[in-house]
């Protein structure tokens, strides 16, 4: 066992060797996010990723955040360093085959409904509503992407919506973006009936619960809960616009709702202030499968690849291209 000294001694020395970059979402262990050469959200590390000089990218993050790397830059390595760090929201549609059904039970005794039956694929919704534009949050896999008209994220996705010629679109996988991003456009939005089981978990009492033990913080919200938390929330923001908030923000408290992973860089970049997470359990147990031990093996073995086949790659950058574009 190595202490984590030697661990990022030999993270930078590899780091340099192989060329690479180590990108890490908001969401990642504080100690992930404290050796990255970049910390972001969704939006901004697509972006990074399209334009790095670097021969080897190590995303830490989940799958999908690596797929959209690998599509962006097929002459790089892109490296996922444990391989099982998956979206369940992003899994929740398919183009073939069943989806994976999560059940947030046992953590708030309350099962969550789909409105779809469970072999109900992106294809049949498409037959279901013929020409109308399918906008495909980035939280969803590649073969989804290919078949899917342009991306966003949970930052542009109203701004998305109306750079697209058709009054109608459909908008997978997230009820709650897309209940957010149907206040902020006038276009009537479709919903696929994902979730994400984080955010979703939130319910109206732990906000007035939060907010009677701190009357003065702002309570920020994520797009991705529930719109009756939304209707609560003094701020609604994807993580860096949260990042924004908070350091604009003249308050010295702050009510985060989105996972806790956020709170590390919230509290690094503003150490006067104070963040409380909304609740306890905001925790995407995906997102905190990477230690610094997984990015060092990921350095040495160069294990594991992400690679996307090329016509999926091909159809999906269109769909990123294309949001990147606006
Ligand atoms: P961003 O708001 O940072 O885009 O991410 C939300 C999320 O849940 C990523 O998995
Ligand atoms: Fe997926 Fe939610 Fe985890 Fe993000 S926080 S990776 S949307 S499950």
């Amino acid at each position: 066992m190595h202490d984590n000294e030697t661990i990022i001694k030999r993270i930078l020395q590899l780091k340099k060797e192989r060329n690479a970059v180590i990108l890490s979402h908001n969401y990642q262990r504080g100690e992930i996010q404290d050796i990255a050469d970049f910390i972001g959200d969704s939006l901004e590390l697509s972006r990074t990723a399209a334009k790095t000089d670097y021969d080897v990218i190590i995303f830490c993050g989940v799958h999908f955040m690596a797929e959209s790397a690998a599509i962006l830059s097929p002459d790089k390595t892109v490296i996922l360093p444990e391989i099982n760090a998956g979206c369940p929201m992003a899994d929740m549609v398919t183009v073939t085959g069943s989806r994976r059904i999560v059940n947030i039970l046992p953590v708030t005794l309350e099962r969550v409904f789909y409105e779809f039956p469970e072999d109900f694929t992106l294809i049949d919704m498409k037959r279901m509503y013929p020409g109308i534009p399918v906008v495909a949050y980035v939280n969803t896999t590649a073969t989804v992407k290919a078949e899917s008209d342009i991306c966003c994220t949970s930052g542009n996705v109203a701004k998305v919506i109306d750079s697209l010629d058709m009054d109608t679109v459909i908008c997978i996988p997230d009820r709650n973006l897309s209940a957010w991003a149907a206040r902020n456009t006038k276009k009537n939005v479709i919903t696929w009936d994902g979730f994400c089981h984080v955010h979703h978990r939130i319910r109206p009492d732990d906000v007035r619960k939060a907010k009677s033990l701190h009357p003065d913080a702002p309570f920020i919200a994520h797009p991705e809960c529930r719109p009756e938390v939304i209707d609560l929330a003094d701020h609604v923001s994807s993580t860096s616009g949260m990042l924004r908030f908070a350091k604009e923000n003249e308050a010295k408290e702050f009510i985060i709702g989105t996972e806790r992973g956020l709170i590390h860089r919230l509290k690094k970049e503003n150490p006067r202030k104070q963040f409380y997470p909304l609740r306890e359990d905001m925790v995407c147990p995906n997102m905190k499968k990477t230690h610094i031990e997984s990015v060092l093996k990921a350095l040495e073995t160069m294990q594991t690849v992400i690679k996307v086949l090329e016509d999926v790659r091909v159809k999906a950058k269109m769909a990123l291209d294309r949001m990147l574009e606006i």
